[in-house]
């Protein structure tokens, strides 16, 4: 049987689940047929304590060591963050190692300058791990998806935060005390800023944008929001009007191009989406010969992310075709479309003054706006403070309109906060 000698480049999390499956070997010789060895693991502090057992002599502290050694065939990047991760794949790459990594944000910011070096050095660079974490999602749309014409991508690609919006909504738990939980369980990122104000689904939507419509976008021109304004009440009134929320991240064609985005939305409880809980992940395809599809599972945490960096290890250590470096290359590339130009329903909750009048105001703006109302009801009412909240459900909009119109609202004296505006996933419902 063939031994193929692995090099880690970070051992937390996700790097000591797969460095713990190397050395278990886990059946996966027998599987595959190939032997893997772990030949060296680096880190920043030698000091600290790892959820692994490593033999003598395999911790470094210098990634050159992993990168450089001739000895080892595959580079499994597990760090994160852009630098030093891109130098250091960008260096295994060019001395003849395939790299295998789980990070997104490399991918997403430099991932096209980086299959342009694999690409060069005749090497392999996959990364089924960044996003979906132990979803296999990349592998099918470069593979077995590859007679479609891709319409639409439409996901829950951020563990974290599916995480914390599910226990809000079924625990009313405090934002914060179910972020640290999710720290402990291993699926936030080393700063979980990058998951809760969206960062993270930013760049997998980027990753997933790139491969299924050859767009490269840059991740600051994806519009993105995160989780932080969505309150406990938000999920009492979703659920009295038919919806829950999720973070979601969406890539689909429109006349104008490849529209990429990200945001807290109110989906349909009837649909699947809508019942992908805790870290679980989905992502749901859309293509002209299969149709819908739906992939799901665990979209975070150590052994899952394990068994997706682990099957393109094997993969590529048997020569198994994976998601290439040219993928990019068999599709069309589609522009990016402006966010100014989606169109959906909206929610809309504000706190007004419970006084004749309000709604007369509030419906002027909207209509001025070319926006349509499709039911409004006056939420809890506070007597003391003589406020109410209001919450509105329009009818198909403009994004450009609503934005709009939700500036203008603002500036009404009878609107004393406009607490939160939500798009509504369209599953080809009425509008
Ligand atoms: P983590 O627990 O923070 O581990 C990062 C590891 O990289 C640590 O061992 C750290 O060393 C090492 N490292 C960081 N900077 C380094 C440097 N400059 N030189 C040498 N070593 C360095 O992160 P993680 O959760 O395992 O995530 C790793 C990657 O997988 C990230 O890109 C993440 O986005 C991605 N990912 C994570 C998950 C998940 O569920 N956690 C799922 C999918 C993808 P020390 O231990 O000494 O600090
Ligand atoms: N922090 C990421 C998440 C890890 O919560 O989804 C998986 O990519």
């Amino acid at each position: 049987m063939r031994t193929v000698r692995v090099g880690l480049l970070g051992l937390g999390v996700v790097g000591s689940a797969v460095a713990r499956a190397i050395l278990e070997d886990h059946g996966m010789a027998e599987r595959s047929g190939v032997r893997l060895e772990l030949a060296k693991a680096a880190v920043r502090d030698l000091s600290k304590k790892r959820a692994v057992n490593l033999p003598a002599g395999l911790l470094t502290a210098d990634p050159a060591e992993v990168v450089n050694d001739p000895q080892i065939s595959i580079v499994v990047e597990l760090m994160g963050g852009e630098n030093p991760a891109f130098d250091l794949i960008s260096s295994a790459l060019s001395s003849g190692k395939h790299v295998i990594s789980a990070n997104k944000e490399v991918l997403a910011k430099r991932g096209d300058a980086l299959l342009t070096v694999a690409s060069e050095a005749g090497k392999r660079l996959v990364y089924e791990a960044s996003v979906g974490g132990g979803v296999p999602i990349l592998n099918p749309i470069s593979d077995d998806l590859l007679a479609n014409r891709l319409n639409s991508i439409r996901a829950i690609i951020n563990g974290t935060t599916n995480y914390i919006l599910t226990r809000m909504s079924s625990e009313g738990a405090a934002y914060d005390a179910v972020l640290q939980d999710a720290q402990q369980l291993g699926y936030a990122e080393a700063d979980p800023t990058a998951d809760v104000d969206g960062f993270d689904a930013v760049y997998k939507i980027a990753i997933l944008g790139r491969l299924a419509f050859g767009t490269s976008a840059a991740v600051e021109g994806i519009h993105r929001e995160g989780i932080g304004r969505i309150a406990a009440r938000d999920f009492r009134y979703a659920d009295e009007l038919g919806f829950t929320i999720k973070l979601v991240a969406a890539a689909q064609r429109t006349p104008e191009g490849l529209l990429l985005r990200v945001h807290p939305s109110l989906v349909p409880l009837d649909v699947p989406m809508a019942s992908v809980n805790g870290a679980m992940n989905m992502v749901e395809i859309e293509g002209d010969l299969v149709g819908p599809l739906w992939l799901q599972g665990a979209g975070a945490g150590p052994e899952p992310t394990a068994s997706a960096v682990l099957g393109d290890v094997l993969r590529v250590a048997r020569g198994l075709d994976g998601p290439g470096s040219v993928v990019s290359a068999r599709v069309q590339s589609l522009p990016v479309a402006p966010m100014s130009g989606h169109i959906c329903q909206y929610y809309i909750r504000l706190t007004a003054s419970d006084r004749p009048g309000v709604l007369a105001q509030v419906a002027k703006v909207l209509g001025d706006a070319a926006i349509s109302i499709r039911s409004v009801i006056q939420m809890d009412t506070d007597a003391e403070s003589g406020r109410a909240d209001l919450v509105i459900m329009t009818h198909s909009a403009l994004e450009a309109n609503m934005q709009e119109a939700a500036t203008k609202l603002r500036g009404l004296d009878v609107v004393v906060e406009l607490d939160n505006l939500l798009r509504v996933e369209s599953y080809g419902q009425a509008t």
